[in-house]
């Protein structure tokens, strides 16, 4: 049982890396299969997520190593094909390796996604986009098996604009023969860094961060050049921290943090009294009071990452007054709610939609991380509630945030681990 026991009612004070984003590094990490050589990533975080992802590309041939938060794949002899089950299990995010290994090996062997307990999450827009460029697709013994002579461009319409079916539809469209455009596309930040890994790369690629993203392909299987690119910055670990702050009635700095790529977060922070100063190397976020109630709504990017939403469901939960959140994004993300009002929280869900109506003060009571982000949520409503909290599954927010705990304790959080050793790749 690996947990952490928080006790509440420190204010967090003090100033916090923030590191390379999750959902950014683990394509970028399989954007290497499309070249032959050495590519270098920089500001990767060392986190059980990006370690499944360098498990994932040693199992298609690739070299990996580490040096602090550079790692540097050698695709030279990559020549697999398959992912299978025991690691697309760990970690959904693995069929983002489908769209590169569609353009450089015209075959892949996926095992069909499982992953976070946040609702149905099918992979239909990523088949039907790579359908559309000449794919083929059939499953087999709970694989997807995919087929594909030399990709063609097509223009391809998403129902939603869903990330990674952005993300493997641009991976495969780099090496297809003519011009792919991606309506409706997702416009989130990662993506945008995707694209611009992918152009170092040698391709040809207009509009990422619109909503329109037209690829000139390159009309054969590569490879592509091998580069060096630094990740951008981790907007949803910046906020998790910039929450936690406010929920402490703290201060923190959150370095190296981009304002431009939170902007909704920080105006909903700023509605419920937070104090919010750009400053050279990142933001500072203070809350000197009890926060106010606000009404949010998760959406694609530019709108409020449903990535946060649990940890300002928290946040609201000690506010003054009733908040209602609407979650656009996943289906069954209110789960943990149960868990929070374990804790003294007054929270109601009616479909996609929760009251919120704030109590004065949490209580501390046992409770589970249920996903990486319902996790953090349970971590910052424990630090406001009176008593000790006991987190179990931390394994959870392992996934998605480096030494959660140790930076939390450096401003000035009462926790402690259990077992105390964290996982070896941190
Ligand atoms: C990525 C992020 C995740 C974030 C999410 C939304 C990674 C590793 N994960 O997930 O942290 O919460 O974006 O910002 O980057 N959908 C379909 N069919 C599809 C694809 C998606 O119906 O083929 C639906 C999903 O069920 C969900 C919605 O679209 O309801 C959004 O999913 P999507 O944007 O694809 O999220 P992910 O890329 O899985």
């Amino acid at each position: 049982m690996d947990r952490l026991f928080v006790t509440g009612g420190r204010r967090l004070q003090g100033s916090v890396p923030v590191g390379g984003a999750k959902n950014s590094a683990l394509k970028l990490m399989a954007a290497a299969l499309l070249t032959e050589g050495r590519t270098v990533i920089e500001n990767v975080p060392r986190i059980a997520d990006c370690q499944t992802m360098a498990e994932v590309l040693e199992h298609l041939g690739a070299g990996v190593s580490w040096d602090g938060t550079t790692v540097t794949l050698d695709t030279s002899d990559a020549r697999g094909i398959e992912t299978p089950y025991e690691l697309v299990s760990r970690m959904r995010a693995s069929i983002v390796v489908l769209g590169p290994l569609l353009a450089r090996r015209g075959r892949a062997r996926v095992a069909m996604p499982g992953g976070c307990n946040i609702g149905s999450r099918s992979i239909d827009l990523h088949l039907k986009g790579l359908e559309r460029m000449g794919a083929d697709f059939s499953t087999r013994h709970g694989y997807l098996e995919a087929r594909a002579g030399q990709l063609r461009g097509a223009t391809i319409v998403l129902d939603f604009p869903s990330v990674g079916a952005t993300e493997n539809i641009l991976m495969a469209a780099v090496a297809a023969s003519g011009t792919t455009v991606i309506e409706n596309a997702a416009r989130e930040p990662e993506i945008q860094d995707l694209a611009a890994m992918l152009g170092e790369m040698g391709a040809a690629i207009d509009g990422a961060g619109s909503t329109t993203i037209e690829v000139m392909g390159s009309g054969d299987a590569g490879p592509f050049r091998p580069i060096r690119h630094r990740t951008v910055p981790d907007r949803i670990e910046a906020g998790t921290y910039a929450i936690a702050a406010c929920i402490t009635g703290g201060e923190v700095l959150l370095e190296d943090a981009r304002p431009d790529h939170l902007d909704m977060v920080l105006d909903k922070l700023v509605e419920a009294g937070a104090g919010v100063e750009l400053v050279d190397d990142g933001i500072s976020v203070s809350m000197a009071d009890r926060p106010r109630a606000v009404d949010f709504v998760t959406l694609p990017y530019p709108g409020f990452p449903t990535d946060l939403q649990p940890q300002l469901m928290a946040m609201l939960a000690t506010a003054r007054g009733t908040s209602i959140a609407t979650e656009n994004v996943f289906e069954s993300r209110f789960m943990f709610v149960e868990e929070l009002n374990r804790m003294g929280a007054d929270i109601r869900t009616e479909g996609h939609h929760a009251v919120i109506r704030g109590v004065h003060r949490l209580s501390a009571a046992p409770v589970r991380a249920l996903d990486i982000r319902a996790g953090a949520a349970m971590i910052i409503a424990a630090l406001a509630a009176e008593g000790a909290s006991e987190i179990a599954d931390l394994h959870h927010v392992d996934r998605g945030y480096a030494s959660f705990d140790a930076r939390l304790a450096s401003l000035g959080a009462e926790l402690q681990r259990e077992p105390s050793l964290r996982p070896a790749y941190t």
